[in-house]
């Protein structure tokens, strides 16, 4: 048979096999797409006290029902086993973080044993046939930075440097994607502006100080880790891909017909979606509409310049914004509903943390993202959900909508839940439970809930094939009715 017959052939009987997937309502993602769960090292391992965190924790009123992190999930001890879990949900990435506190205790001095502890998780992660997926800083710092005024020090950068260049170099081995620091502009709005985290400051002067030295402390780590980890872990021509992970809100006026509500949701967007990356990529900025006049010189030095080898994306939920005199602060607010809700009739679905339920905003996410031209890795997604019961539906509803991008040209890599186990939710304490496993806290067992079990499905099967699809919607192609549903839902929303 002639070459050109045989490949057509090939690829009629490739598009017929497509076209019956499409029909049968399937949503595969792209061959070697990445699935995992996340964990962070304080949110689950217990036992570490020398950090800001522990501190804040022991003012009164600041975590719900005064809850203390203490023994967190006893990741630390238990990680052999939670890795496993991680396999058995037939995942690829293993998200974690490495507490800065446990690795350099004391300023200058690093404790050998702790990173003999992180190797130790790390190689087991390989061993498992798992992808270590290591971010630098995930919201807390050693005490004895934090005494030292942590990110509103200008000497923070050389600090973050040296911890940075200390994991890549002794580490790097193992590890060939890095993330800096995690979703910094939320620890910054809610650890320096609102004060509701540590370090607890209310102080907008305070906030763009600390910025400005988180952005110029990524921009170091790159630079650190990309010298210090030249070995290719995993064979692929890579030793270290670096990144940070954001996390992208949607940003919707309360009132869409009012200018002033428009613009004030158009600055939002551009502080806590693109600020920080145009810097990182050097792109043009905005900065003048929001910063003082220096804001320009500080933020966008050409040593920030294309400090991004990926973008970790987290994606949770949609916010209406409006213009507030009475929050001086922020000069803003946020709803969980718009005001065209109340004409359109459409309900508003919330989250047990009473955040909205919006799984287009995932698209528009990824989309909003893809003008940097990097790679994309979703790198949080998930849902406070007590029975487990909504979660299976919660992944599908986001996944159909991202799987739309990725059919659109967006270069989206991964998709990492939020979060292997329930685990300690910062100054919600314990409550809310994200994970795929049940956590008894008295007891530290596992058990695989609902969601988690139809996401080890997800995961074997790269997506949600046709019997998955019908077990979540019910009639086939049910799934097309619902992006047109919510497209509607959201024009009339508008
Ligand atoms: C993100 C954080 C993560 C977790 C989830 C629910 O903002 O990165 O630590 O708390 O939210």
């Amino acid at each position: 048979m002639k070459r050109s017959s045989l490949a057509l052939i090939v690829s009629f009987v490739f598009i017929l096999i497509a076209s019956r997937a499409a029909a049968a309502g399937e949503v595969i993602f792209p061959e070697n797409f990445l699935w995992g769960a996340a964990t962070s090292s304080y949110q689950v391992e217990g036992g570490i006290y020398g950090n800001d965190w522990a501190e804040f924790e022991k003012r009164p009123g600041v975590i719900t029902n005064g809850d203390k992190c203490g023994a967190a999930c006893d990741h630390y001890n238990r990680y052999a086993e939670d890795i496993k879990l991680a396999k058995e949900l037939n995942l690829k990435i293993f998200r974690m973080s490495v507490e800065w506190a446990r690795i350099e205790p004391v300023e200058g001095r690093f404790d050998e044993k702790e990173l003999a502890h992180y190797r130790a998780v790390i190689d087991e992660v390989r061993r498992n046939g798992l992808i270590p997926f290591v971010t630098v800083f995930h919201f807390c710092l050693p005490r004895w930075l934090a005494d030292k005024g942590g990110f509103t020090n200008p000497q923070s950068h050389v600090y973050f440097e040296r911890y940075a260049a200390y994991l890549a170099k002794n580490l790097g081995d193992q590890i060939d994607f890095w993330t800096t620091q995690n979703e910094t502009m939320v620890y910054l709005t809610s650890g320096y502006l609102l004060g509701i985290w540590a370090p607890g400051h209310k102080n907008p002067v305070l906030m763009w100080r600390a910025l400005a030295n988180l952005i110029k402390s990524h921009a170091k780590a790159y630079g650190a880790i990309k010298l210090n980890d030249i070995s290719d872990a995993d064979g692929d021509g890579t030793a270290a891909a670096v990144g940070i992970v954001m996390n992208y809100g949607i940003f919707d006026p309360y009132d869409p017909k009012s200018t002033a509500n428009v613009i004030m949701a158009d600055k939002v967007n551009y502080f806590g979606n693109h600020l920080l990356l145009d810097s990182l990529m050097g792109k043009s900025t905005r900065i003048k509409e929001l910063a003082p006049e220096t804001g320009e010189r500080i933020l966008f030095l050409p040593e920030y310049k294309n400090t991004l080898d990926f973008i970790g994306v987290n994606y949770y939920t949609r916010f209406f914004v409006r213009p507030s005199i009475t929050k001086p602060i922020a000069g803003m607010e946020m709803f969980t509903k718009s005001r065209a809700a109340a004409h359109s009739g459409q309900p508003f679905e919330t989250n047990e943390m009473g955040w909205l339920i919006y799984p287009e905003g995932i698209y528009r996410a990824v989309k909003a993202i893809a003008r940097y031209g990097v790679p994309i890795y979703i790198t949080e997604n998930g849902i406070p959900d007590k029975t487990a019961k909504k979660r299976a539906r919660f992944i599908s509803d986001h996944l159909v909508w991202l799987k739309k991008a990725i059919d659109e040209g967006v270069l989206v890599k991964s998709y990492i839940h939020w979060a292997l186990t329930d685990n300690f939710e910062w100054a919600e304490g314990f409550w809310p439970r994200f994970g795929l496993y049940d956590v008894d806290y008295s007891t530290k067992k596992r058990s695989l809930n609902e969601g988690g079990a139809f996401y080890s499905e997800v995961a074997r099967n790269n997506g949600l094939n046709a019997p998955m699809m019908r077990s979540v919607y019910g009639a086939e192609s049910a799934h097309d009715d619902k992006i047109k549903r919510d497209r509607l839902f959201d024009r009339n929303s508008q």
